[in-house]
């Protein structure tokens, strides 16, 4: 057991209301909402980090006010009436678990699109372009004014007759800042010019919703307190605002941060991926803790025990936020709680889940299949009636997968790996420096697997023979996949691959030209390794934009790399074909969009255009298999155990997984080896 001094699991006093301890999962649109309905898929997400442990799950992330702020990444319809029984249906499952439950309420002002929802006009004090969404909004009107602050008011009786413990309002990035900040609010008349102006609207939005709501229920606000955007707030500005609004009662916590949200670089500050500084505002949090009265609450990539441990002890929070942490294990708290700490599935900080919200509409994380699946995947594996042998070939992360699961049903479970080493792509994705955190998914799964008392065999190339010889009752085919080369009229043996790159076999000087045909992080992370090298490098991507796989967050690192390399990035163009010409090489340039033509000098090319699976071991033994290596998709998606009879001379049953099915990424080989494996 952890030792009861453990500072993370005090209690603590909120207002009327005491949190079972000091971690909480801080507000995040998921994008799960069906109609901008928290419905039961939401619900069953926050419900399970209740059973977890976690003191307050803050949900939504930005739920609108107002049919004038579009929802830009499936926000909560909080201005609908219709909301207030999925609320109630989500904090009944919450505090049944012993957890409190908040949610984030906001007008999303300039960051959102016009586009989408009802189609109104975008809102902000004053006419000025957001660069991440890009509308130019309108420029507020009286009657817009009146109309959003009421609209605060409704949104927040609906939420307290839903039965939330309390309301946060997002103020950073949003409508609600923008009228304090001189950055964003360059108005002549009463609603903007000095301080005293600037926080007109703001202040009305409280007063109004602390009129409707009463001074008991809780409203707390999440503040930039020191912005980065020209002309921003400075941090005499900001904690001149938290003084008055201390003094104000309006609000009772601060939910603490510092940068600007105006574009993706801005964000990747306020939200670090990883790769980058972990908890870089704890102190600046700490400093603002020392200047209030008011609870802080904060959250910017805490995602490992000990600093959080650290923030509450060292007395630089009240409440810490860990909320990736939170989504790749949300039973996190309790592992603490249990002494199991070393047990958590880790938060790699890949930020799959954040970049999939724009990129996909919906929330996944990238290593834990389970989380947003809770109605049919499990977070806790149940055992099997019957204990089988199970061979799995292959250790990357669909193999390791579903060892872990085969494992965690009791059943007897040999693996087969071919190299010294498990990760398979993972441990070529590490050898960027930056990605080096990625390896916890692999380190995670194989401690699992020796506490699961699972056969990990290196070094053992499996052929069928061998395979046969261990008697199976299921063969799981997780060998992965091979680069395979684009379709080029010649030069094909002139190339290189990312994966030699990014492995080290090919050191690229000189001019390189990459042309990258995935647009995946195995072609962003190889062309960055070569960028940063010193070389001269070019990337050719036929789409019309480069890295089209890789989501904004995910983004940034890569194009500063590029950018101070002075990388050229040339869209909608192919390498067509590669000569020898004297000692280097002559690559061919085309388009899909015309006949034209152009020639470029190189010393290396370098391609990328996925894998194709490298499965023979699979064929090898189809014939030998009760299922000839059939799945039955229905059970699948059912959640039955797979039954398909087509060979009853078989010997056993025989999957394919992952990339040795086709060439896909992490999140999917794991998803496919949870899902098959939790019903074996
Ligand atoms: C999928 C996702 C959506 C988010 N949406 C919001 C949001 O709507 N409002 C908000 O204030 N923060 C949002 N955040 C930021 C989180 O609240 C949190 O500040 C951030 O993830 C950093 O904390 P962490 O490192 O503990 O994850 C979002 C984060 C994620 C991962
Ligand atoms: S996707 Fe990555 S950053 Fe997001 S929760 Fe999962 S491990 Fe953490």
């Amino acid at each position: 057991m952890a030792e009861m001094s453990d500072p993370l699991l005090e209690s603590f006093q909120l207002k009327h209301l005491t949190l079972r301890n000091r971690i909480f999962s801080s507000s995040h649109e998921p994008a799960y909402a069906e109609a901008g309905m928290p419905t039961d898929r939401y619900r069953l997400y926050h419900e399970e980090k209740a059973k977890g442990g976690v003191a307050m799950t803050m949900t939504a992330g930005s739920a609108v006010v107002a049919e004038d702020s579009p929802p830009s990444f499936g926000n909560l319809h909080a201005y609908d009436d219709a909301i207030v029984p999925w609320i109630r249906r989500m904090t009944d499952g919450i505090h049944e678990h012993g957890a409190a439950c908040m949610i984030q309420l906001t007008h999303l002002g300039r960051r959102t699109g016009w586009s989408s929802g009802d189609w109104l006009p975008v809102l902000a004090p004053s006419p000025i372009r957001e660069p991440a969404h890009r509308s130019i909004p309108k420029e507020a009107e009286d009657w817009d004014i009146e109309r959003v602050i009421a609209k605060y008011a409704d949104a927040a009786e609906r939420m307290q007759a839903g039965g939330m413990d309390g309301i946060e309002l997002q103020s950073y990035g949003h409508l609600f800042d923008a009228w304090w900040s001189p950055g964003t609010n360059q108005r002549t008349d009463d609603w903007g010019g000095d301080l005293e102006h600037r926080l007109r609207f703001p202040w009305m939005v409280l007063e109004a919703v602390r009129a409707r709501v009463g001074v008991d229920f809780i409203v707390g606000l999440r503040m930039f307190v020191e912005e980065s955007i020209p002309g921003g707030l400075d941090v005499d500005d900001g904690l001149g605002i938290l003084g008055r609004l201390e003094a104000s009662g309006l609000i009772d916590f601060i939910n603490v941060a510092r940068g600007s949200i105006h574009n993706d670089v801005e964000l990747t500050d306020v939200i670090p991926i990883h790769g980058m500084a972990s908890a870089p505002m704890l102190d600046f949090a700490g400093m603002v803790r020392a200047a209030t009265t008011l609870p802080v609450l904060h959250a910017a990539k805490i995602d490992d025990v000990a600093t959080a441990r650290h923030a509450i002890r060292d007395g630089k929070l009240d409440l810490v936020g860990m909320t990736r942490a939170q989504i790749a294990d949300p039973h996190l708290v309790n592992k603490i709680i249990e002494g199991r700490e070393d047990r958590i599935r880790p938060c790699v900080g890949a930020t799959y889940c954040l970049d999939r919200i724009y990129e996909a509409g919906e929330a996944l994380c990238l290593h834990n299949a389970a989380t947003s699946r809770e109605a049919t995947m499990p977070h806790v594996i149940p055992p099997a009636d019957e204990s089988r042998r199970v061979v799995v070939v292959g250790a990357g992360p669909g193999g390791l997968e579903a060892a872990r699961v085969a494992g965690e049903r009791g059943h007897d479970v040999i693996v087969l790996e071919a190299m010294p080493w498990a990760g398979g792509q993972i441990r070529l994705a590490t050898r960027n420096p930056r990605r080096v955190d990625l390896i916890g998914i692999v380190d995670w799964r194989l401690a699992e697997l020796e506490r699961l008392g699972v056969d990990v065999r290196f070094d053992t190339f499996a052929d069928a023979g061998l395979v046969a010889s261990l008697s199976p009752d299921v063969v799981i085919i997780a060998t992965g996949g091979l680069p395979q080369l684009p379709d080029l009229e010649s030069g094909s043996d002139l190339v290189a691959t990312s994966w030699d790159v990014l492995g080290g076999d090919v050191r690229p000087t000189g001019h390189v030209l990459f042309y990258d045909d995935n647009g995946t992080h195995s072609a962003l992370s190889a062309a960055e390794m070569i960028a940063r090298s010193g070389a001269d490098l070019e990337i050719v991507t036929p789409e019309r934009m480069f890295g089209i796989e890789v989501g904004g967050m995910n983004h940034v690192p890569y194009a500063r790399a590029f950018n101070e390399a002075e990388t050229r990035i040339s869209i909608n163009q192919r390498v067509v074909g590669v000569r020898r010409a004297e000692d280097r090489l002559r690559a061919e340039i085309g388009s899909d969009h015309s006949d034209h033509r152009s020639l470029r000098n190189v010393d290396h090319v370098i391609v990328d255009h996925g894998t194709q699976p490298m499965a023979d071991l699979y064929f090898d033994l189809k014939a030998m298999s009760t299922n000839l290596g059939a799945v039955d998709y229905g059970a699948l998606m059912d959640g039955r155990p797979q039954a398909l009879e087509r060979n009853p001379p078989g010997s056993f049953q025989l999957f394919r997984i992952g990339d040795a099915v086709a060439s896909r990424n992490i999140h999917a080989a794991i998803y496919d080896a949870l899902r098959l494996m939790k019903d074996l």
